[in-house]
């Protein structure tokens, strides 16, 4: 550890988090101990071996605080606690153990912007406009026809952000679901609170913390209508101002105090890259920032290029570092977004062979698309359960799971599952498998720079290099390219000529056309130097 003459750390080596892959594990749907039909920390704890074979090198776990579940645990109750449905603190205590044991880090998820409204701070605050946790949560009077005081929309269905408190006869914000009221950071009572929940976590043991969007912590005490072109639109995609800035400056502080090696990564929810690449500051707010612009790139090899353009010329100016994800608990599967195997093998090669912080989303490594979930047993109030099926373990019926869980299962789940595919020639896990232990082996792949190469018509090739450092092997080669061809035709020219180390093929022998030449969907790695 070195420390800056302003008492401030850096790092001798790279940050973890810039040469590591995340794994997002959705507890709920993840693995079952107790025979409910929802997934619990022990059954995280029962199945880390899968993870940690995998090649990954750290765990995202979303929610799993005490919570009423209206948002399946972004709804928190009591943040220093664990939900009985998913076990206990000394469960979670253990996960950390177990996940340490075999080298994976742990990252928790953070929910700064809103609570449940079964949080105690809210049900004092709703119980009296004189209690003292009134003014932790955005009250307002009525506009003066009686409507609520601004234009701001809510998420998932669009109705107004604002709810009427028939008591109080004032209007609270809430920029998700009623369950979900704001807390206002204006109060330095919220501040230190939400600050010691960072705290608390740290002290048992985690490694990081993937903040929920933390972009809308920083309202003004105005809250100014949003602009007519945006009106209708979740409030939570628009630019809070200065107020979110000076906010993620505070927690940064908090997170770099103690070694100085744990991460806040944000999920910054908006449309404009410029906004998501401004919440990195100078180096001194997120230190990584989900890229939604990019989670929504359609597979297309243009739309692609300007994507990575675009994030390079945003971040490289701030010395920040870029995250790519694919998917994730709230968005369709790029499985079932790009529509084939075939795509999602030649996205897997995209995402961890880019430069950045690949995050994988637990099921992705065995092709799963989303469940087709019938109306009746919808439950997610923002359409997101096709995402969040159950993963399936083992070929025979019911998975691995006892009882029938909450959410059915993905299309073919049984050849899907990870008894199908452990060990199986050309399976999606083996290619995960493959990847990432190349990914880990080669430093060009996992910390070089990257330099797009023209292309024909359809591809995207770029290159990654990394001088040699001490301590790579003396064998792995300093510059790799990587192509990969989006269209459904064979590609000529497509990649340059060299040692084959991966692709989407299953072995370099069986590669259908000569160098140069790319199948339809087909990406490859190739050493250059
Ligand atoms: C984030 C979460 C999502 C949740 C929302 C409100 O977008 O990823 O699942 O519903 O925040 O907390």
């Amino acid at each position: 550890m070195i420390v800056n003459a302003d008492g401030s750390l850096v790092h001798d080596h790279d940050p973890w988090w810039r040469t590591d892959v995340v794994y997002q594990i959705y507890p709920r749907s993840f693995a079952d101990t107790t025979g409910n039909g929802v997934g619990d920390l022990r059954g995280i704890i029962a199945h880390l071996d899968h993870v940690a074979d995998l090649g990954v090198d750290a765990i995202w776990l979303s929610p799993f605080y005490r919570s009423p579940m209206a948002d399946f645990g972004y709804d928190i109750s009591d943040h220093c606690d664990v939900d009985p449905l998913f076990g206990s603190l000394a469960d979670a205590d253990e996960l950390i153990r177990a996940a340490h044991e075999r080298d994976l880090r742990v990252v928790v998820d953070f929910v700064p912007n809103h609570v449940s409204d079964q949080h105690e701070w809210f049900m004092a605050a709703r119980s009296s406009v004189d209690d003292p946790h009134r003014d932790w949560f955005v009250w307002r009077d009525p506009a003066p026809d009686g409507g609520p005081p601004n234009n701001w929309s809510a998420a998932f269905g669009q109705d107004s952000a604002w709810t009427l408190d028939e008591a109080s006869g004032q209007y609270y914000l809430h920029l998700f679901l009623p369950e979900q009221p704001d807390v206002d950071w204006n109060r330095q009572g919220v501040v230190d609170e939400m600050h010691d929940v960072l705290r608390f976590w740290m002290d048992r043991g985690v490694d990081g913390f993937r903040a929920d969007v933390v972009h809308c912590i920083g309202k003004s005490e105005q809250l100014p209508d949003m602009p007519a072109e945006l009106v209708g639109l979740p409030a939570m995609l628009q630019d809070f101002g200065p107020g979110t800035h000076e906010q993620l400056r505070g927690l940064r502080r908090v997170v770099d105090s103690t070694t100085g090696e744990h991460l806040l990564v944000g999920e910054t929810y908006v449309l404009d890259p410029a906004q998501m690449a401004s919440y990195l500051g100078h180096g001194d707010e997120l230190h990584l920032a989900f890229n939604i612009a990019a989670l929504h790139c359609p597979w297309d090899a243009q739309k692609w290029r300007e994507t990575i353009e675009s994030t390079d010329a945003l971040l490289d100016p701030v010395g920040a570092w870029p995250t790519w994800v694919l998917s994730n608990h709230d968005e369709r599967r790029h499985r079932s977004r790009y529509g084939s195997d075939a795509r999602a093998r030649a996205a897997a090669v995209l995402l961890l062979t880019l430069r950045g912080t690949p995050f994988l989303y637990m099921g992705e490594e065995l092709g799963l698309a989303d469940a087709v979930v019938a109306p009746e047993k919808v439950v997610d109030p923002g359409g997101r359960d096709g995402c969040r099926a159950p993963l399936p373990w083992t070929s025979a019926d019911g998975h691995g799971w006892a009882t029938e869980p909450w959410l059915p299962f993905p299309p073919e789940a049984g050849s899907h599952s990870v008894e199908a595919e452990t060990g199986t020639p050309g399976s999606m896990l083996e290619h995960y498998r493959r990847l990432l232990r190349l990914r880990r082996a080669v430093p060009a792949l996992h910390r070089g720079d990257l330099v797009l190469l023209d292309a024909p018509a359809g591809v995207l090739r770029w290159h990654r290099s990394a001088a040699p450092r001490h301590g790579d092997g003396s064998d792995t080669p300093s510059v790799v390219e990587v192509a990969i061809n989006f269209t459904d035709r064979t590609v000529a020219g497509a990649i340059g000529a060299g040692l084959v180390l991966g692709g989407t093929v299953v072995e370099p022998d069986e590669l259908s056309e000569g160098p140069g030449v790319l199948g339809p969907d087909e990406a490859r790695i190739v050493a250059v130097a």
